[in-house]
């Protein structure tokens, strides 16, 4: 509700404007807002900057409808929405902000990162007045106040779209300031996660497990995309660097190249989806509009930007027939989102049930010490991809996976399980070499090689204390 009003407020605001600044009171919305503009214009900017004004009103009469038929302060419950926006920081939050350091920046936003009051720290996106966007424009029209007007509607329209599209895999935001400087110009800023850019190398690096999170995390997200508030919605600009990690969640965080406009076509020809190396045939409907081409779109860069670089690659041996299909399937676009979260839901329970393995390995040769863990200090047991960099730390679903494992590794004496879980709810088990020493420790098991064939790797070479 609260995000409401000081959405509201600013909506309020940013009308306030047109309105206060337009001396004959009449004419369309449009011509009160561009005459704040101030002249000279190029009628090609001044047209540039109605289209996106017309677009973004679209939006926001949508969330102030949405506020309008809110009269308890429920949870709006309209166009499959969830809950409105928990949005609690104002322009106040953004003048106390300390520690502002650079991010990133594109083509057209610029990103800092900042320290509230209360010690949290948040992502600001704002115009990059540097940006090539704004730069190429003032070399066409030569008018920086209007170029940078152009250049906030896309911001505005990123905030709109983080309002509408409530969804986990969405950046959320959490407040919106909105500054009427002088002359004309309105300086926009969104306050939101703050998340690490999404770096595939590092990804490539990490365990399947992992990599898995992201395409699944990608998946559920292109799901609720194509059936958005807005309809189906296409992400123009597909590419990694459009997502974060926030705690390890994948979140799309530039959505200023999102579309819920399907392409129009008079023919089948009309709609063909053309990408680098293949292409795909879509049919013209009769309302002349190419029929799911975003969704298929969304899919395709998926299956070419994530799916082929981080699903099939040191994945469980078990799962790769099932891999090898939603690899197949989405290369060609047999499947639409609808199958492909099906079986990405398919192999994720597969995993998390242990895959119907039988381990030929027998726990009973290793001996169970419970409440203690193992002092790492003096481990040198290695493995890759392992979860830390010095050590071994592998998700395993049972102790009898983790006595297989360690039992081919003639280097691996004990193995450690503790507390920790993985995101599938996995242990995450510690293997480590002889010589360990048992420190005690509650809700932990240590299991320790015992080997007939060698006496000196025996229970009685771990020293407890
Ligand atoms: N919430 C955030 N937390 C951390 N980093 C972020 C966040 N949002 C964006 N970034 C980083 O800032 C960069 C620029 O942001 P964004 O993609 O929104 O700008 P852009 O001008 O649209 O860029 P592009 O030209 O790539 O489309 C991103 O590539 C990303 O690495
Ligand atoms: C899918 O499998 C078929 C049949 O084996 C093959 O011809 C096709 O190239 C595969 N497509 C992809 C994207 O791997
Ligand atoms: C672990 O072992 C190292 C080296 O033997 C020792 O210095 C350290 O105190 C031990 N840590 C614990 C918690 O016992
Ligand atoms: C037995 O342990 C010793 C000492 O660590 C090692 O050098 C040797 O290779 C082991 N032998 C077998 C058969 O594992």
């Amino acid at each position: 509700m609260k995000g409401h009003i000081i959405f509201l407020g600013a909506a309020l605001l940013f009308i306030g404007i047109f309105v206060k600044l337009s001396p004959q009171g009449k004419g369309s919305y449009n011509d009160k807002y561009l005459s704040l503009l101030g002249s000279p214009h190029s009628p090609d900017l001044r047209k540039e900057i109605a289209q996106r004004h017309r677009d973004l009103m679209i939006f926001h009469k949508m969330l102030l409808g949405r506020q309008r038929t809110d009269p308890e302060g429920e949870p709006l419950r309209i166009l499959g929405a969830e809950p409105p926006p928990r949005e609690t920081l104002t322009c106040q939050d953004l003048s106390d902000l300390s520690a502002i350091d650079y991010i990133g920046s594109g083509f057209t936003k610029l990103v800092l990162r900042g320290t509230l009051l209360n010690g949290e720290a948040i992502a600001i996106k704002t115009v990059h007045g540097e940006g090539n966007d704004v730069k190429n424009c003032v070399k066409a029209y030569g008018d920086r106040v209007g170029c940078h007007r152009l250049a906030t509607y896309k911001l505005q329209k990123e905030i709109a779209l983080m309002q509408i599209l409530r969804h986990p895999g969405v950046t959320q935001l959490h407040g919106q300031c909105y500054v009427n400087s002088e002359p004309a110009d309105l300086r926009v800023t969104a306050m939101l996660d703050l998340g690490s850019p999404l770096e595939m190398i590092q990804l490539l690096q990490a365990p399947w497990e992992e990599r898995f999170k992201v395409c699944l995390e990608l998946v559920r997200l292109l799901h609720y995309l194509a059936h958005s508030p807005l309809g189906s919605v296409a992400l123009l600009d597909f590419q990694p660097r459009q997502f974060i990690l926030v705690e390890g969640n994948l979140k799309l965080t530039d959505l200023d190249d999102a579309t819920n406009e399907e392409i129009s076509c008079r023919q089948d020809a009309d709609c063909a989806l053309t990408f680098p190396a293949r292409s795909f045939a879509v049919a013209c409907s009769t309302g002349g509009t190419c029929m799911g081409a975003n969704e298929k779109r969304n899919l395709y860069n998926a299956y070419r930007f994530f799916f082929t670089y981080l699903l099939p690659h040191a994945s469980p041996p078990a799962l790769r027939p099932l891999l090898q299909d939603i690899m197949n399937a989405t290369g060609d676009l047999r499947f639409g989102i609808h199958e492909t979260l099906k079986a990405f839901e398919d192999v994720l329970s597969y995993y998390k049930s242990g895959m119907n393995q039988s381990w030929t390995q027998d726990l009973r040769e290793y001996s169970a010490q419970k409440g203690f863990r193992i002092n790492e200090t003096t481990n040198d047991f290695r493995c890759w991809p392992s979860y830390n960099h010095q050590g071994c730390l592998l998700s395993m679903h049972s102790a009898t996976e983790a006595a297989q494992f360690c039992s081919s590794h003639p280097r691996c004496w004990n193995f450690m399980i503790g507390q920790q879980r993985t995101w599938t709810g996995r242990y995450l088990v510690s293997f480590t070499s002889g010589g360990a020493r048992l420190i005690p420790e509650e809700n932990s098991f240590v299991y320790v090689k015992q080997s007939s064939d060698n006496g000196s790797h025996d229970v009685q070479n771990i020293q407890k204390g």
